[in-house]
Protein backbone atom coordinates (compact mmCIF):
# COMPACT_ATOMS: atom_id res chain seq x y z
CA UNK A 1 0.00 0.00 0.00
CA UNK A 2 1.14 3.59 -0.59
CA UNK A 3 1.39 6.09 1.73
CA UNK A 4 -1.11 8.94 1.25
CA UNK A 5 -0.42 12.20 2.74
CA UNK A 6 -2.19 15.10 1.45
CA UNK A 7 -1.99 19.26 2.03
CA UNK A 8 -5.32 20.88 2.34
CA UNK A 9 -6.21 22.15 -1.68
CA UNK A 10 -5.78 25.89 -1.63
CA UNK A 11 -8.86 28.79 -2.38
CA UNK A 12 -7.49 29.73 -5.44
CA UNK A 13 -8.76 33.72 -4.12
CA UNK A 14 -5.69 34.64 -3.39
CA UNK A 15 -2.02 34.09 -4.57
CA UNK A 16 -0.04 32.02 -2.64
CA UNK A 17 1.23 32.50 0.63
CA UNK A 18 3.45 31.96 3.60
CA UNK A 19 0.64 29.79 5.25
CA UNK A 20 0.57 27.11 2.29
CA UNK A 21 3.82 27.39 1.77
CA UNK A 22 4.41 26.18 5.22
CA UNK A 23 2.02 23.15 5.24
CA UNK A 24 3.42 22.24 1.60
CA UNK A 25 6.89 22.65 2.12
CA UNK A 26 6.34 20.20 5.71
CA UNK A 27 4.16 17.53 3.71
CA UNK A 28 7.24 17.40 1.34
CA UNK A 29 9.70 16.98 4.14
CA UNK A 30 7.34 13.99 5.08
CA UNK A 31 6.92 12.29 1.07
CA UNK A 32 10.21 12.64 0.85
CA UNK A 33 11.53 10.79 3.83
CA UNK A 34 8.88 7.81 3.50
CA UNK A 35 10.41 8.01 -0.24
CA UNK A 36 13.57 7.29 1.32
CA UNK A 37 12.68 4.52 3.69
CA UNK A 38 11.32 2.41 0.43
CA UNK A 39 7.68 3.85 0.77
CA UNK A 40 5.84 4.52 -2.77
CA UNK A 41 4.32 7.51 -1.69
CA UNK A 42 0.94 9.56 -3.17
CA UNK A 43 1.72 13.40 -2.60
CA UNK A 44 -1.66 15.19 -3.19
CA UNK A 45 -1.90 18.76 -3.47
CA UNK A 46 -4.31 20.90 -5.60
CA UNK A 47 -6.39 23.81 -5.58
CA UNK A 48 -10.41 24.51 -4.32
CA UNK A 49 -12.24 26.74 -6.52
CA UNK A 50 -15.45 26.52 -6.84
CA UNK A 51 -17.92 28.36 -3.97
CA UNK A 52 -18.87 32.15 -3.61
CA UNK A 53 -15.42 33.21 -2.61
CA UNK A 54 -13.74 32.27 -5.17
CA UNK A 55 -16.94 33.88 -7.57
CA UNK A 56 -17.06 36.98 -5.79
CA UNK A 57 -13.06 37.33 -6.47
CA UNK A 58 -13.31 36.48 -10.24
CA UNK A 59 -16.51 39.51 -10.34
CA UNK A 60 -14.13 42.08 -8.46
CA UNK A 61 -11.58 41.04 -11.01
CA UNK A 62 -14.06 41.36 -13.88
CA UNK A 63 -12.93 37.71 -15.20
CA UNK A 64 -14.98 34.92 -15.64
CA UNK A 65 -14.36 32.45 -12.61
CA UNK A 66 -12.56 29.58 -14.89
CA UNK A 67 -10.48 32.30 -16.12
CA UNK A 68 -9.46 33.51 -12.67
CA UNK A 69 -9.00 29.81 -11.50
CA UNK A 70 -7.33 28.69 -14.08
CA UNK A 71 -4.37 31.95 -13.52
CA UNK A 72 -4.31 31.25 -9.80
CA UNK A 73 -4.35 27.33 -10.05
CA UNK A 74 -1.23 27.81 -12.54
CA UNK A 75 0.53 29.99 -9.89
CA UNK A 76 0.28 27.28 -7.56
CA UNK A 77 1.55 24.74 -9.58
CA UNK A 78 4.16 26.63 -11.07
CA UNK A 79 5.42 28.02 -6.98
CA UNK A 80 5.14 24.21 -5.91
CA UNK A 81 7.75 23.42 -8.59
CA UNK A 82 10.19 26.38 -8.41
CA UNK A 83 9.83 25.24 -4.61
CA UNK A 84 10.52 21.72 -5.63
CA UNK A 85 8.29 20.19 -4.03
CA UNK A 86 7.54 16.46 -5.21
CA UNK A 87 3.73 16.10 -4.96
CA UNK A 88 2.67 13.03 -7.88
CA UNK A 89 -0.70 14.74 -7.69
CA UNK A 90 -2.26 17.90 -8.25
CA UNK A 91 -5.91 17.82 -8.51
CA UNK A 92 -8.23 21.11 -9.54
CA UNK A 93 -11.73 20.73 -8.15
CA UNK A 94 -13.10 22.06 -12.06
CA UNK A 95 -11.71 18.88 -13.29
CA UNK A 96 -14.28 17.38 -14.99
CA UNK A 97 -13.15 13.73 -13.25
CA UNK A 98 -13.84 15.72 -10.34
CA UNK A 99 -17.11 16.73 -10.73
CA UNK A 100 -18.03 12.60 -11.96
CA UNK A 101 -16.32 11.36 -8.60
CA UNK A 102 -18.28 13.60 -6.62
CA UNK A 103 -21.52 12.74 -7.97
CA UNK A 104 -21.12 9.06 -7.70
CA UNK A 105 -20.09 9.89 -3.94
CA UNK A 106 -23.52 11.80 -2.92
CA UNK A 107 -25.32 9.23 -5.32
CA UNK A 108 -24.08 6.36 -2.17
CA UNK A 109 -24.88 9.34 0.44
CA UNK A 110 -28.09 9.70 -0.94
CA UNK A 111 -28.87 6.22 -1.11
CA UNK A 112 -27.40 5.66 2.06
CA UNK A 113 -29.99 8.23 3.64
CA UNK A 114 -28.08 10.90 4.67
CA UNK A 115 -29.04 13.48 2.79
CA UNK A 116 -32.27 15.32 4.00
CA UNK A 117 -34.02 18.57 2.75
CA UNK A 118 -33.93 21.48 5.23
CA UNK A 119 -34.19 25.21 6.21
CA UNK A 120 -30.44 26.96 6.53
CA UNK A 121 -30.63 29.72 8.88
CA UNK A 122 -28.03 31.74 10.04
CA UNK A 123 -24.69 33.80 9.74
CA UNK A 124 -22.09 32.59 7.28
CA UNK A 125 -18.72 33.81 6.56
CA UNK A 126 -17.87 33.90 3.10
CA UNK A 127 -14.04 34.48 3.81
CA UNK A 128 -14.08 31.45 6.04
CA UNK A 129 -16.71 29.50 3.76
CA UNK A 130 -18.74 28.89 6.77
CA UNK A 131 -21.87 29.08 8.92
CA UNK A 132 -21.04 30.83 12.21
CA UNK A 133 -22.57 29.15 15.07
CA UNK A 134 -20.89 30.77 18.04
CA UNK A 135 -23.47 33.12 20.45
CA UNK A 136 -21.68 35.72 19.08
CA UNK A 137 -22.39 36.05 15.91
CA UNK A 138 -26.03 37.12 16.74
CA UNK A 139 -25.26 39.76 18.72
CA UNK A 140 -21.98 40.89 16.82
CA UNK A 141 -22.22 40.11 13.23
CA UNK A 142 -18.55 39.96 12.34
CA UNK A 143 -16.79 36.85 11.43
CA UNK A 144 -13.56 36.96 14.45
CA UNK A 145 -10.73 35.43 11.68
CA UNK A 146 -11.58 37.67 9.20
CA UNK A 147 -12.73 40.63 10.81
CA UNK A 148 -15.61 41.07 8.36
CA UNK A 149 -19.50 41.55 8.22
CA UNK A 150 -21.53 37.79 8.34
CA UNK A 151 -23.90 37.37 5.65
CA UNK A 152 -27.66 36.68 6.79
CA UNK A 153 -28.63 33.04 5.09
CA UNK A 154 -31.87 32.33 5.01
CA UNK A 155 -32.79 28.94 2.51
CA UNK A 156 -33.82 25.77 1.56
CA UNK A 157 -30.90 23.44 1.29
CA UNK A 158 -30.02 19.95 1.16
CA UNK A 159 -28.14 18.74 4.41
CA UNK A 160 -25.77 15.67 5.60
CA UNK A 161 -26.66 13.50 8.67
CA UNK A 162 -23.96 14.23 10.56
CA UNK A 163 -25.96 13.81 13.73
CA UNK A 164 -26.28 10.13 12.72
CA UNK A 165 -22.53 10.15 13.12
CA UNK A 166 -22.41 10.99 16.82
CA UNK A 167 -20.96 7.65 17.89
CA UNK A 168 -18.96 6.78 15.58
CA UNK A 169 -17.11 10.21 15.32
CA UNK A 170 -16.94 10.40 19.06
CA UNK A 171 -15.44 6.94 19.15
CA UNK A 172 -12.90 8.05 15.98
CA UNK A 173 -11.66 11.08 17.95
CA UNK A 174 -11.02 9.50 21.09
CA UNK A 175 -8.89 7.45 19.41
CA UNK A 176 -5.18 7.92 19.67
CA UNK A 177 -3.06 9.62 17.10
CA UNK A 178 -6.31 10.17 14.71
CA UNK A 179 -6.40 14.00 15.63
CA UNK A 180 -2.57 14.83 15.93
CA UNK A 181 -0.59 16.96 17.66
CA UNK A 182 -2.53 15.24 21.11
CA UNK A 183 -3.12 18.99 22.43
CA UNK A 184 -5.73 19.39 19.04
CA UNK A 185 -7.55 15.84 19.93
CA UNK A 186 -9.35 17.52 23.47
CA UNK A 187 -10.58 20.87 21.17
CA UNK A 188 -12.08 18.07 18.50
CA UNK A 189 -13.47 15.91 21.15
CA UNK A 190 -15.43 18.64 22.98
CA UNK A 191 -16.73 20.04 19.74
CA UNK A 192 -18.23 16.43 19.09
CA UNK A 193 -19.27 16.24 22.95
CA UNK A 194 -21.67 19.17 22.09
CA UNK A 195 -23.78 16.88 19.92
CA UNK A 196 -23.13 16.58 16.24
CA UNK A 197 -25.95 18.64 13.93
CA UNK A 198 -26.54 17.94 10.40
CA UNK A 199 -25.11 20.19 8.00
CA UNK A 200 -26.17 21.99 4.41
CA UNK A 201 -24.26 20.32 1.64
CA UNK A 202 -25.86 22.57 -1.02
CA UNK A 203 -26.82 26.11 -1.96
CA UNK A 204 -29.31 28.14 -4.09
CA UNK A 205 -27.58 30.65 -4.79
CA UNK A 206 -24.28 30.03 -6.08
CA UNK A 207 -23.68 29.13 -9.56
CA UNK A 208 -19.93 28.50 -9.64
CA UNK A 209 -20.35 25.20 -7.93
CA UNK A 210 -20.83 21.21 -9.17
CA UNK A 211 -24.33 20.84 -9.67
CA UNK A 212 -26.37 18.44 -7.27
CA UNK A 213 -27.44 15.85 -9.74
CA UNK A 214 -31.77 15.10 -8.77
CA UNK A 215 -31.97 18.75 -7.06
CA UNK A 216 -32.51 21.53 -9.44
CA UNK A 217 -31.20 24.69 -8.45
CA UNK A 218 -28.74 23.51 -6.31
CA UNK A 219 -24.79 23.24 -6.24
CA UNK A 220 -22.81 21.57 -3.59
CA UNK A 221 -21.44 23.73 -0.65
CA UNK A 222 -17.69 24.24 -1.74
CA UNK A 223 -16.44 21.93 1.46
CA UNK A 224 -18.62 19.17 0.32
CA UNK A 225 -16.68 19.02 -2.71
CA UNK A 226 -13.27 20.16 -1.53
CA UNK A 227 -12.96 16.86 0.70
CA UNK A 228 -13.70 14.94 -2.14
CA UNK A 229 -10.66 16.15 -4.24
CA UNK A 230 -8.41 13.99 -1.72
CA UNK A 231 -10.18 10.76 -3.61
CA UNK A 232 -10.33 12.02 -7.21
CA UNK A 233 -6.84 13.31 -6.93
CA UNK A 234 -5.78 9.93 -6.85
CA UNK A 235 -6.83 8.64 -10.57
CA UNK A 236 -4.23 8.34 -12.88
CA UNK A 237 -4.00 10.57 -15.91
CA UNK A 238 -5.69 7.91 -18.10
CA UNK A 239 -8.35 6.95 -15.31
CA UNK A 240 -12.07 7.11 -16.43
CA UNK A 241 -13.24 8.59 -13.42
CA UNK A 242 -14.76 6.52 -11.33
CA UNK A 243 -14.87 6.33 -7.53
CA UNK A 244 -13.56 3.09 -6.65
CA UNK A 245 -10.46 3.11 -9.18
CA UNK A 246 -9.95 6.83 -7.36
CA UNK A 247 -10.10 4.48 -4.01
CA UNK A 248 -8.09 1.96 -5.46
CA UNK A 249 -5.10 4.11 -6.64
CA UNK A 250 -3.94 4.58 -2.37
CA UNK A 251 -6.79 5.31 -0.53
CA UNK A 252 -7.27 5.75 2.71
CA UNK A 253 -5.07 8.66 3.44
CA UNK A 254 -2.62 7.73 6.13
CA UNK A 255 -1.94 11.66 6.63
CA UNK A 256 -3.71 14.98 6.34
CA UNK A 257 -1.48 17.55 6.92
CA UNK A 258 -4.05 20.83 7.44
CA UNK A 259 -3.84 24.02 9.51
CA UNK A 260 -5.67 24.33 12.72
CA UNK A 261 -8.41 26.67 11.44
CA UNK A 262 -10.25 23.78 9.08
CA UNK A 263 -9.69 20.65 11.62
CA UNK A 264 -13.31 20.20 11.75
CA UNK A 265 -14.26 19.44 8.70
CA UNK A 266 -11.22 17.07 8.62
CA UNK A 267 -11.52 15.21 11.41
CA UNK A 268 -15.66 15.37 12.15
CA UNK A 269 -17.28 16.41 8.57
CA UNK A 270 -15.34 14.44 6.21
CA UNK A 271 -14.94 10.93 8.18
CA UNK A 272 -18.64 10.95 8.78
CA UNK A 273 -19.34 11.53 4.85
CA UNK A 274 -16.83 8.60 3.96
CA UNK A 275 -18.65 6.68 6.53
CA UNK A 276 -22.21 7.25 4.96
CA UNK A 277 -20.43 6.60 1.48
CA UNK A 278 -18.63 3.27 2.64
CA UNK A 279 -15.24 4.35 2.42
CA UNK A 280 -12.58 3.24 4.68
CA UNK A 281 -11.10 6.73 7.15
CA UNK A 282 -8.02 8.41 6.94
CA UNK A 283 -5.57 6.97 9.48
CA UNK A 284 -4.61 10.69 11.11
CA UNK A 285 -5.36 14.58 10.49
CA UNK A 286 -2.43 16.55 11.98
CA UNK A 287 -3.13 20.41 12.91
CA UNK A 288 -0.52 22.12 12.63
CA UNK A 289 -0.47 25.80 14.22
CA UNK A 290 -0.59 29.17 12.55
CA UNK A 291 2.11 31.04 11.60
CA UNK A 292 2.38 35.36 11.99
CA UNK A 293 5.42 38.09 11.22
CA UNK A 294 7.27 39.28 13.66
CA UNK A 295 4.67 38.63 16.08
CA UNK A 296 1.56 40.17 14.51
CA UNK A 297 -1.13 38.23 12.21
CA UNK A 298 0.17 38.60 8.71
CA UNK A 299 -2.52 40.37 5.60
CA UNK A 300 -3.21 42.02 3.03
CA UNK A 301 -4.50 45.38 4.98
CA UNK A 302 -1.67 45.34 6.97
CA UNK A 303 0.40 44.73 4.01
CA UNK A 304 2.95 42.63 5.81
CA UNK A 305 1.99 38.99 4.11
CA UNK A 306 5.44 37.15 3.33
CA UNK A 307 5.33 36.11 -0.61
CA UNK A 308 6.82 32.90 -0.98
CA UNK A 309 8.07 34.15 -4.93
CA UNK A 310 9.84 36.54 -3.25
CA UNK A 311 11.12 34.45 -0.56
CA UNK A 312 12.73 32.22 -3.08
CA UNK A 313 14.01 34.93 -5.38
CA UNK A 314 15.88 36.47 -2.48
CA UNK A 315 16.33 33.41 0.13
CA UNK A 316 16.41 30.24 -1.68
CA UNK A 317 14.19 26.93 -0.94
CA UNK A 318 16.81 25.74 1.32
CA UNK A 319 16.87 28.57 3.88
CA UNK A 320 13.20 28.99 3.71
CA UNK A 321 12.70 24.84 4.63
CA UNK A 322 15.52 25.05 7.08
CA UNK A 323 14.40 27.83 9.10
CA UNK A 324 10.28 26.61 9.02
CA UNK A 325 11.28 22.52 10.37
CA UNK A 326 13.99 23.62 12.55
CA UNK A 327 12.51 26.63 14.17
CA UNK A 328 8.97 26.42 14.57
CA UNK A 329 7.60 23.25 16.84
CA UNK A 330 4.86 21.03 14.29
CA UNK A 331 1.96 21.22 15.83
CA UNK A 332 2.34 24.58 17.36
CA UNK A 333 1.91 28.42 16.29
CA UNK A 334 5.01 30.14 15.08
CA UNK A 335 6.58 33.74 14.39
CA UNK A 336 8.54 34.09 11.12
CA UNK A 337 11.25 36.53 12.81
CA UNK A 338 13.69 37.55 10.13
CA UNK A 339 16.89 38.64 12.22
CA UNK A 340 16.66 35.00 13.22
CA UNK A 341 15.46 33.25 10.00
CA UNK A 342 19.09 34.91 8.86
CA UNK A 343 20.50 34.12 12.17
CA UNK A 344 19.46 30.25 12.18
CA UNK A 345 20.55 29.62 8.42
CA UNK A 346 23.86 31.27 8.71
CA UNK A 347 24.69 29.46 12.14
CA UNK A 348 23.76 26.02 11.36
CA UNK A 349 23.93 25.45 7.61
CA UNK A 350 26.61 28.00 6.14
CA UNK A 351 28.84 27.83 9.38
CA UNK A 352 27.95 24.61 11.50
CA UNK A 353 27.34 22.44 8.63
CA UNK A 354 28.57 24.08 5.63
CA UNK A 355 31.73 25.16 6.88
CA UNK A 356 33.13 22.06 8.29
CA UNK A 357 32.29 20.28 4.92
CA UNK A 358 34.47 22.98 3.27
CA UNK A 359 37.23 23.30 5.77
CA UNK A 360 37.56 19.89 5.85
CA UNK A 361 37.39 19.26 1.89
CA UNK A 362 40.22 21.71 2.07
CA UNK A 363 42.21 20.10 4.08
CA UNK A 364 42.26 16.68 2.34
CA UNK A 365 42.70 17.55 -0.66
CA UNK A 366 45.62 19.74 0.11
CA UNK A 367 47.40 17.29 1.98
CA UNK A 368 45.99 14.04 0.24
CA UNK A 369 46.56 14.54 -3.17
CA UNK A 370 43.31 16.44 -4.09
CA UNK A 371 41.53 12.97 -2.58
CA UNK A 372 39.79 11.55 0.27
CA UNK A 373 42.30 10.35 2.67
CA UNK A 374 43.44 6.71 4.06
CA UNK A 375 40.92 5.83 6.63
CA UNK A 376 42.86 3.94 8.73
CA UNK A 377 41.27 3.88 12.55
CA UNK A 378 38.21 6.05 11.07
CA UNK A 379 36.31 2.76 9.84
CA UNK A 380 36.56 1.59 13.29
CA UNK A 381 33.07 1.08 14.85
CA UNK A 382 34.26 2.10 18.39
CA UNK A 383 35.65 5.16 16.32
CA UNK A 384 34.15 8.59 17.87
CA UNK A 385 32.73 9.84 15.01
CA UNK A 386 31.26 6.59 13.53
CA UNK A 387 29.77 6.44 17.14
CA UNK A 388 28.39 9.72 17.15
CA UNK A 389 27.07 9.21 13.55
CA UNK A 390 25.28 5.96 14.52
CA UNK A 391 23.47 7.58 17.34
CA UNK A 392 22.09 10.85 16.20
CA UNK A 393 20.37 8.33 13.12
CA UNK A 394 18.05 6.69 15.77
CA UNK A 395 16.43 10.28 17.08
CA UNK A 396 16.45 11.37 13.84
CA UNK A 397 14.12 8.97 12.44
CA UNK A 398 12.27 9.05 15.70
CA UNK A 399 11.78 12.46 15.25
CA UNK A 400 10.40 12.04 11.47
CA UNK A 401 8.70 9.50 12.15
CA UNK A 402 6.70 11.79 14.63
CA UNK A 403 6.74 14.36 12.62
CA UNK A 404 9.22 16.79 14.84
CA UNK A 405 10.58 18.25 12.55
CA UNK A 406 12.32 20.47 14.87
CA UNK A 407 13.51 17.40 16.96
CA UNK A 408 14.96 15.88 13.78
CA UNK A 409 17.06 19.15 13.14
CA UNK A 410 18.89 19.21 15.82
CA UNK A 411 19.33 15.88 16.14
CA UNK A 412 21.90 16.83 12.75
CA UNK A 413 23.40 20.11 14.81
CA UNK A 414 24.33 18.14 17.57
CA UNK A 415 26.54 15.65 15.52
CA UNK A 416 27.53 18.48 13.21
CA UNK A 417 28.87 19.97 16.45
CA UNK A 418 30.05 16.80 17.54
CA UNK A 419 32.47 16.83 14.38
CA UNK A 420 33.23 20.38 14.20
CA UNK A 421 34.47 20.05 18.37
CA UNK A 422 36.25 16.85 17.12
CA UNK A 423 38.17 18.88 14.39
CA UNK A 424 38.98 21.64 17.06
CA UNK A 425 40.70 19.14 19.32
CA UNK A 426 42.45 17.26 16.68
CA UNK A 427 43.65 20.40 15.47
CA UNK A 428 45.23 18.45 12.21
CA UNK A 429 46.64 21.72 10.94
CA UNK A 430 49.13 21.52 13.93
CA UNK A 431 49.16 17.68 14.04
CA UNK A 432 50.30 17.55 10.29
CA UNK A 433 53.36 20.16 10.78
CA UNK A 434 54.94 16.95 13.64
CA UNK A 435 56.47 14.23 11.67
CA UNK A 436 55.17 10.83 11.39
CA UNK A 437 51.22 12.02 11.95
CA UNK A 438 49.83 11.93 8.40
CA UNK A 439 48.31 8.68 9.15
CA UNK A 440 46.09 10.20 11.72
CA UNK A 441 45.51 13.25 10.15
CA UNK A 442 44.15 11.47 7.47
CA UNK A 443 41.81 9.32 9.83
CA UNK A 444 40.92 12.39 11.46
CA UNK A 445 39.97 14.23 8.27
CA UNK A 446 38.24 10.88 7.24
CA UNK A 447 36.05 10.40 10.21
CA UNK A 448 34.64 14.17 9.96
CA UNK A 449 34.01 13.84 5.73
CA UNK A 450 31.99 10.56 6.75
CA UNK A 451 29.99 12.50 9.38
CA UNK A 452 29.69 15.39 6.51
CA UNK A 453 28.43 12.81 4.00
CA UNK A 454 25.81 11.59 6.65
CA UNK A 455 24.33 14.63 7.84
CA UNK A 456 24.33 15.24 4.10
CA UNK A 457 21.98 12.14 3.52
CA UNK A 458 19.77 12.84 6.28
CA UNK A 459 19.15 16.10 5.31
CA UNK A 460 18.04 15.27 1.88
CA UNK A 461 14.28 14.81 2.88
CA UNK A 462 14.51 18.69 5.13
CA UNK A 463 17.03 20.25 2.16
CA UNK A 464 16.93 18.34 -0.71
CA UNK A 465 19.21 20.58 -2.08
CA UNK A 466 21.80 21.39 0.22
CA UNK A 467 22.16 18.14 0.28
CA UNK A 468 22.73 17.17 -3.23
CA UNK A 469 25.11 20.16 -2.88
CA UNK A 470 26.84 18.65 -0.14
CA UNK A 471 27.41 15.33 -1.58
CA UNK A 472 28.56 16.88 -4.86
CA UNK A 473 31.23 18.52 -2.70
CA UNK A 474 32.28 14.68 -1.11
CA UNK A 475 32.22 13.39 -5.11
CA UNK A 476 29.13 11.69 -3.95
CA UNK A 477 25.93 11.65 -6.10
CA UNK A 478 22.63 12.92 -5.16
CA UNK A 479 20.51 11.72 -2.81
CA UNK A 480 17.11 11.36 -5.58
CA UNK A 481 13.98 11.92 -2.77
CA UNK A 482 11.73 13.67 -5.56
CA UNK A 483 8.10 11.99 -7.05
CA UNK A 484 10.66 9.60 -9.26
CA UNK A 485 13.19 8.44 -6.49
CA UNK A 486 13.04 4.76 -6.51
CA UNK A 487 16.18 3.75 -4.62
CA UNK A 488 15.77 3.74 -0.49
CA UNK A 489 18.34 5.68 1.52
CA UNK A 490 19.43 2.17 3.55
CA UNK A 491 22.59 1.39 1.35
CA UNK A 492 24.14 4.74 2.04
CA UNK A 493 23.12 5.00 5.54
CA UNK A 494 26.60 3.01 6.50
CA UNK A 495 29.72 4.11 7.93
CA UNK A 496 32.78 4.08 5.66
CA UNK A 497 31.29 4.69 2.24
CA UNK A 498 33.91 7.36 0.91
CA UNK A 499 37.09 5.53 -0.76
CA UNK A 500 40.28 6.68 0.14
CA UNK A 501 41.68 8.16 -3.13
CA UNK A 502 38.55 9.34 -4.86
CA UNK A 503 39.09 12.88 -5.89
CA UNK A 504 36.91 15.51 -3.74
CA UNK A 505 35.91 18.45 -6.16
CA UNK A 506 36.77 22.37 -5.60
CA UNK A 507 35.31 23.63 -2.33
CA UNK A 508 33.16 26.17 -2.85
CA UNK A 509 30.77 27.08 0.00
CA UNK A 510 27.65 24.50 -0.31
CA UNK A 511 25.22 27.72 1.49
CA UNK A 512 25.40 30.94 0.63
CA UNK A 513 25.26 33.43 4.09
CA UNK A 514 22.03 35.28 4.21
CA UNK A 515 22.54 39.03 4.15
CA UNK A 516 19.18 40.45 4.50
CA UNK A 517 18.98 44.39 4.56
CA UNK A 518 15.98 45.73 3.59
CA UNK A 519 12.82 43.62 5.35
CA UNK A 520 11.32 40.78 3.07
N1 LIG B 1 -9.74 25.41 0.64
C1 LIG B 1 -9.65 25.13 2.04
C2 LIG B 1 -9.08 23.75 2.27
C3 LIG B 1 -9.85 22.65 1.62
S1 LIG B 1 -9.10 21.10 1.90
C4 LIG B 1 -10.12 20.02 1.16
C5 LIG B 1 -8.78 26.18 2.70
N2 LIG B 1 -7.92 26.81 1.92
S2 LIG B 1 -6.98 28.02 2.36
O1 LIG B 1 -6.23 28.35 1.21
O2 LIG B 1 -7.76 29.07 2.94
O3 LIG B 1 -6.09 27.55 3.52
C6 LIG B 1 -5.20 26.54 3.32
C7 LIG B 1 -4.35 26.27 4.51
O4 LIG B 1 -3.50 27.36 4.80
C8 LIG B 1 -5.14 25.98 5.77
O5 LIG B 1 -4.66 24.76 6.31
C9 LIG B 1 -4.79 27.12 6.69
O6 LIG B 1 -4.74 26.68 7.99
C10 LIG B 1 -3.41 27.49 6.19
N3 LIG B 1 -3.02 28.82 6.59
C11 LIG B 1 -3.58 30.01 6.21
N4 LIG B 1 -2.91 31.02 6.86
C12 LIG B 1 -1.94 30.49 7.64
C13 LIG B 1 -0.93 31.03 8.44
N5 LIG B 1 -0.80 32.32 8.65
N6 LIG B 1 -0.07 30.16 9.01
C14 LIG B 1 -0.12 28.80 8.77
N7 LIG B 1 -1.05 28.28 8.01
C15 LIG B 1 -2.05 29.09 7.53
O7 LIG B 1 -8.88 26.36 3.90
Amino acid sequence: MPFTLTTPLYYVNDRPHLGSTYTTVACDAIARYQRLQGQKVEFITGCDEHGQKIQRTAEAAGVTPQAHCDAVSARFRQLWQSWQISNNHFIRTTDPRHRAIVEQFFARVEANGDVREGRQQGWYCVACEEYKDDPAAAIEPSCAVHQRPLEWRDEMNLFFRLSRYQEDIERLVASPGFVAPASRQREVQNFVAGGLKDFSISRLDVPWGIPVPGHAGHTFYVWFDALLGYLSALLESDDPPDLELAVSRGWPADLHVIGKDILRFHAVFWPAMLLSAGLELPKRVFGHGFLTREGQKMGKSLGNVLDPEVLLERCGADAVRWYLLRDIPFGEDGDFQQQRFSDLVNNDLANTIGNLLNRTTSMARKWFDGGVPPAGAALESSHPLAVAALAAADPFDAAMGALEFRGAAESLLRLAETANGYLNTQAPWKQMKQPGQEAAVGSDLYAVLEVSRWLAVLLAPLVPDLSARMLSQLGQPALESGASASLTWHPVRQWGLLRPGDPLPEPVPVMQRLELDSPL
